[in-house]
């Protein structure tokens, strides 16, 4: 298995393949098969374990090169690995993580249960976690790095509610995200905020809101095309909790040939969402700069692997609510960004796409007209 994972990776064949060649052999050394780039051999060894890929692209198109790449910067040796929505699997990987002596573990769990878990067994062995990105309730690492997740449902619904402003009573359907995802309670909630009272005025009509099981986009759509039948085929608007999820709906939407006149939110700022978005089909995005999350853990993770909490606390200086453990827990909570067709250019000048990426085809003419290039 592992002379199979390196003539692949030796042959240039790419990370995915290597991983899923490897992923029976969890006690291989901390650089093989993971990180995009080969170990140096030198630099303190952390362990990174992302939930999925099939949810959102971010988890290997942003977290993983970015991860990577910040933690090289700050002389950390990263093994980053994908548990593929398989809790079975992210406490596999975490254990053989923490047998090969990892000096700091960051974990993006597919939930809090697993999550917790895996934390414990951590800290019995002395070594700190990060949670990234999913806050573990009930859990015990010590810090937590993300963007300000109620922050990122405000700007779904402030996008949906300008979208729809001149519309009156329009009506809406939320397709929400994992129940078990506390990130998702987080968006519903500042969605929410905005929504609510247009909910209550009348000025919106709620017609259904569903959360999806483990984010599961495909499933989202067959929600979405449940929930329009049911409403006679009628929707003005839809809260979609990302850009995966919102490509399921605008493939139901289309469909019924809707797609373009309704407006759908989503986050993440993934390539198909933004060209999603270019195209007419989703109104908006949320751009959350991952680069700046992965830079916070990376420093985070090396000030730990040093032994220097004070430094730590004095990066880590917001709190998240932790209601199950009934804790505070020190954060570093990072601010997203509303993203419409007329600011995807930003994305593109930050660095997180390129123009080729999203202006092929049918696209051209409208990047063009944007001045993205
Ligand atoms: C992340 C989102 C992502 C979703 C599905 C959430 O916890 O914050 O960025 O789209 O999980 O992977």
């Amino acid at each position: 298995m592992r002379s199979k994972t390196l003539a692949l990776v030796a042959a240039g064949l790419g990370t995915a393949l290597a991983l899923s060649a490897c992923g029976a052999n969890q006690a291989a050394p901390s650089n093989e098969g993971g990180s995009d780039t080969a170990s140096g051999g030198g630099g303190i060894p952390v362990g990174v374990i992302l939930p999925e890929t099939a949810t959102s692209a971010r988890w290997e198109g942003f977290d993983k090169p970015m991860l990577d790449a910040a933690m090289r910067a700050k002389g950390l040796d990263p093994d980053i690995q994908n548990a593929q929505g398989d809790v079975q699997k992210f406490s596999t990987l975490a254990d053989g993580m923490i047998s090969q002596g990892v000096k700091v573990l960051v974990i993006a769990s597919i939930n809090s249960e697993v999550g917790t878990t895996v934390a414990a067994k951590a800290k019995a062995r002395g070594i700190p976690t990060i949670d990234y990105d999913r806050l573990n309730l009930g859990g015990s690492s010590d810090y937590y790095v993300s963007f300000d997740n109620v922050k990122v449902g405000e700007l779904q619904g402030q996008g949906l509610a300008d979208a729809l402003k001149d519309k009156p009573g329009a009506q809406v359907i939320e397709i929400e995200g994992a129940p078990t995802d506390n990130n998702a309670t987080l968006f519903y909630e500042g969605q929410q905020k905005v929504l609510k009272p247009l909910y209550d005025s009348g000025a919106l009509k709620l017609v259904q809101s569903q959360k999806i099981d483990n984010w599961d986009n495909q499933k989202g759509g067959t929600t979405f095309e449940q929930i329009l039948t049911g409403n006679g085929g009628k929707v003005d608007g839809v809260v979609a909790a990302n850009d995966g999820l919102a490509g399921a709906v605008i493939t139901v939407l289309r469909k019924n040939g809707l797609a373009g006149t309704v407006p759908v939110t989503g986050q993440d700022a993934t390539v198909d969402g933004l060209m999603a978005v270019l195209r007419g089909d989703q109104y908006m995005t949320v751009f959350k700069p991952i680069k700046e999350e992965a830079e916070n853990t990376a420093e985070l993770a090396a000030l730990l692997a040093k032994g220097d909490t004070a430094a730590a606390d004095a990066l880590a200086k917001q709190t998240s609510e932790d209601p199950e453990g009934d804790r505070q827990v020190k954060s570093v909570l990072l601010e997203p960004k509303l993203t419409t067709k007329d600011t995807v250019k930003d994305v593109v000048t930050a660095g997180y796409v390129k123009a080729a990426d999203i202006c092929g085809g049918d696209l051209a003419a409208t990047c063009a007209e944007l001045g993205i290039s």
